[in-house]
Order: C-alpha cells, then sequence, then structure tokens
C-alpha cells in the first residue's frame, strides 16, 4: 500500500507555485490579434455546416440536438483548433502528404469526401426516411447487392523528389480534416452539456431554459447520445486511427472527471497517516490533487487532446515538438479556464449572465476557492464534508470564502496556469495565430462570464 509520506513526496504542490511569475508576452497588446474578431467567420461556417451533420428523419431529435448549437457556446474548443491548425500547418514531416490529400479527390482529405460514407451508403444509414435513395425498405426481405464500389479508388501519390524544407504553409489555411475536428470537438463537448444538465438538474443555459428543461431528461440524454453518435461517424472518416484513439480518449477522460467530482472530499484523520498540525495541510493537499486531476479529466482533456489532433492531423508525428506544445497549451489553458468558472460561481453578478451563482455549492461540489478557504478556516472541513447539505451551509461557506484570500488565490493560481500555457507557446515559430493563442490564453484570465 502506498504510504501518505511517499504519495506527498512525489506530488508536486501544485497550489502553492510561486505567486509573480507573470509570463509577459513580447509584442504589445495593440498589435495582437482579438481571436474571436479572427475566426469569427470561419466560426460562424463552422456551426452553420455542422448543423447537417445532426440531420435525423426525426424532428423531434433535430431538435434537441440543434437546440445548444443556436444559442452557441464560447467556441473556445473550436477556437483553439483553428489556431493551432494555423500556427503550425507546414512545420510536420508529413505536411506535403495532408496537404496533397487534401487537393486530391478521392485522396480522402477533401472537404466533401469527409462526409461520403466509408461503408455503402444503404448499409450505413440502414433507417433514414430523409434519405430514401440510400435506404432499404423493410417491408421486403434484403437482398443481396451488387458489388459496384461506393467510393472512387484511392489515388497514389507521387513520390516527391525533394520534400520542403519546413516552414509555416499559410497564415490562414486550415486543412478540411482540421475543421471536421474543430466540429467533432464542439459536437462532443456538446453532447457532454446535454448529460450534464441532467445532472445538475440545470435549469438554465447560456441565458435560456435548458435542454432538460425544455424537452425532459430523457430525450436531453438521448439527443447526447445521438450527437455523439454523429461526432464518432465523423471521427472515423477522417482517416487518422491516431486521432481517433486521441478524441476517444477524451469521452472516457469526460465520464471520469464527472465520476471524480462526485466523490466526497476526504475532511477527517481516517487513513492519512501524519500527524498533529501537519494533518489539516496534508489533507487539504489531497483534496487539491483530486480537484486539479478531475478539472483535467472534465475541462482541459477535450482542449489538450483537441489541440494535440489537430496538429496531427497537419502531418505531425511522432517527435514533432509542434504536437507536444499544442498538448502542453490545451492542458494548461483548459485548467486555467476551469479555475476561472470556479472562482465565476462565487461571484454573485454571474446570476445575471444566465448562470446562478453558488451553483456549485448547491451541488455540493467543493472547487478550488473553498479548498484555500479551508485552509484559512479550518470549521469550513465540517461543511465541506457534508457537502453543503445542513440548512445555511451554503451561506456559511460563501461567507468563509469572502473572508479569506481565497478567491484572490484561485486566481493567481489560474494565472500561473495560464503563463505556462503562454510560456510553452514561445517555441512555434511567429504568426498571427501564435499571438491570437497568447491573446486566448489572457483572455481566459479575463472573462467575466
Ligand atoms: C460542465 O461542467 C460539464 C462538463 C465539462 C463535462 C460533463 C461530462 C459528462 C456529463 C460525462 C458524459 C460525457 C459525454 C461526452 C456524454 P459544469 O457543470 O461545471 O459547468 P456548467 O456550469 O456549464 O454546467
Ligand atoms: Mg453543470
Amino acid at each position: 500500500m502506498l504510504r501518505w509520506s511517499s504519495f506527498l513526496a512525489r506530488v508536486p504542490r501544485i497550489h502553492s507555485l510561486p505567486r509573480h511569475t507573470r509570463y509577459t508576452t513580447r509584442s504589445g497588446p495593440s498589435s495582437r490579434p482579438d481571436p474571436f474578431v479572427l475566426l469569427a467567420p470561419q466560426l460562424s461556417d463552422l456551426r452553420h455546416s455542422l448543423l447537417s451533420l445532426l440531420d435525423s428523419g426525426h424532428p423531434r431529435l433535430s431538435e434537441i440536438t440543434r437546440y445548444y448549437f443556436l444559442h452557441p457556446s464560447k467556441q473556445i474548443r473550436p477556437i483553439i483548433i483553428l489556431l493551432f491548425a494555423r500556427a503550425t500547418n507546414g512545420l510536420g514531416r508529413q505536411w506535403e502528404q495532408k496537404l496533397w490529400e487534401a487537393q486530391h479527390t478521392a485522396a480522402g482529405g477533401r472537404a466533401e469526401e469527409l462526409d461520403w460514407p466509408l461503408s455503402r451508403p444503404d448499409v450505413l444509414n440502414d433507417w433514414n426516411p430523409s434519405m430514401p435513395t440510400n435506404t432499404a425498405p423493410f417491408n421486403s426481405p434484403f437482398t443481396l447487392r451488387p458489388l459496384t464500389p461506393h467510393r472512387p479508388p484511392a489515388p497514389k501519390r507521387p513520390t516527391p523528389t525533394t520534400p520542403a524544407p519546413p516552414a509555416l504553409y499559410d497564415a490562414t489555411y486550415v486543412l478540411p480534416t482540421q475543421t471536421r475536428l474543430a466540429q467533432i470537438v464542439e459536437m462532443m463537448h456538446t453532447a457532454s452539456l446535454l448529460h450534464d444538465d441532467v445532472i445538475d438538474e440545470s435549469a438554465l443555459r447560456r441565458g435560456s431554459p435548458s435542454a432538460p428543461a425544455a424537452f425532459g431528461n430523457k430525450l436531453s440524454i438521448l439527443g447526447g447520445n445521438f450527437v455523439l453518435a454523429r461526432a464518432s461517424g465523423a471521427l472515423s472518416r477522417l482517416g487518422d486511427p491516431e486521432v481517433t484513439d486521441l478524441i476517444a480518449s477524451v469521452l472516457s477522460n469526460l465520464v471520469e472527471g464527472e465520476i471524480l467530482q462526485t466523490k466526497a472530499v476526504e475532511t477527517s484523520a481516517g487513513g492519512v497517516q501524519a500527524e498533529g498540525k501537519e494533518t489539516h495541510a496534508v489533507r487539504i493537499q489531497h483534496a487539491w490533487n483530486i480537484y486539479l486531476q478531475k478539472t483535467y479529466l472534465k475541462t482541459a482533456s477535450l482542449m489538450a487532446k483537441g489541440a494535440r489532433a489537430a496538429v496531427t492531423l497537419g502531418g505531425c508525428k511522432e517527435g514533432d515538438i509542434w504536437r507536444e506544445i499544442a498538448y502542453a497549451y490545451g492542458r494548461n489553458l483548459g485548467i486555467a479556464f476551469q479555475l476561472v468558472d470556479d472562482i465565476l460561481d462565487y461571484d454573485s453578478a454571474s446570476a445575471t449572465l444566465g448562470k446562478p451563482g453558488g451553483a456549485d455549492l448547491q451541488l455540493g461540489l467543493t472547487t478550488g476557492p473553498a479548498l484555500y478557504a479551508w485552509e484559512e478556516h479550518p470549521v469550513m472541513g465540517a461543511l465541506i464534508q457534508r457537502k453543503f447539505e445542513a440548512p445555511g451551509d451554503v451561506e456559511m461557506a460563501r461567507d468563509y470564502v469572502a473572508r479569506s484570500s481565497a478567491l484572490q488565490r484561485t486566481r493567481e493560481l489560474a494565472q500561473s496556469y495560464a503563463d505556462k500555457a503562454m510560456e510553452v507557446l514561445q517555441q512555434l515559430p511567429e504568426s498571427e495565430a501564435k499571438s491570437a493563442l497568447e491573446v486566448l490564453a489572457e483572455r481566459v484570465i479575463r472573462r467575466k462570464s
């Protein structure tokens, strides 16, 4: 059995990272692009064409699966993907191959080919009234079909004489596969929200009735499953097993994160080997480790693995540093994003922005600010232990947080993760997309909703 002393020796004291290691970017704020403005046209196209991926023969199903896309998110996940594509395309060892595939019919990388089924259409869409020509009827036995291929044969790429030296390809070019990945990742995020709003019994999302409030729990769950199914089909058509593996693992991470979140925080001495004064600190450290692990699984994993997958689709393979940069950026940014989210939950002003302040405490969740407040006010441990369930607990917990440096310290911790995200970017060649990624990290910290 792992003893506490050896366990703690292995665990970095992340919540006590130095407070004043601000990372500053080289160029001034005025010269840097706003990622949301820079990508506004692409994000609008992306959202619009995404809706066609959700078509179904059942109007009610189509209605619910489209619902959250009609009240769009901040689209931070697609932004990360599109920016990393722009910031790294041309650098990967297999870039020329990927570009060639995007330009040649039947090579697998052209935009329209990403909609072609990999299996013959009457098998894949075996019941879809909105595709009558591709659907076999059920009122007669199914007969063997002619062995005609349904996709044109793949062309062979001529062997290039001299490979081009690695250099950024074009400031704005994104491969069709990378654009599709941005849609897939947004679909997975939305599917998880359709389920999350059932679990959290949320009445509102983005200022409007949540999907369960508008359609009921059953349709919300089934709608989420349907969005996931369509995203999985689109993922397989990207034709990259490594990317499929990576993005599929995000789904397990989301579920693991959600489960870990429900785990009670260990606030009593039972099972903890340390003695005396140290015990309180040891328990808090343990709770921080679980909280940060949950934060990675639930929030940062999709950003980190999505960014890595985008760079992989651009032809960066094992041994290319660009993929490692993308993953490290997404992971740090994702944790910073969630820490700020957890701060905003204590901000009563956020209630006016369509999100009830204090929702986490109402759900019994202990987040970063509560952990810091517990450190300063040990009596907070009892409230955490009983998941703020006793009358007055929520108000008392908010009061302890307000009377401590918890929110300030959580903000500093978020800043340290955002600084790290900006620092890892410095190895990328200069580009507008790189600057926009820097700005994005700053905006994540400054956001108010
Ligand atoms: C929002 O968190 C929820 C998530 C980021 C992930 C939820 C994951 C699941 C429900 C697991 C199932 C996953 C899939 C893909 C079906 P929040 O409740 O803290 O934020 P909120 O205030 O926006 O609701
Ligand atoms: Mg929720």
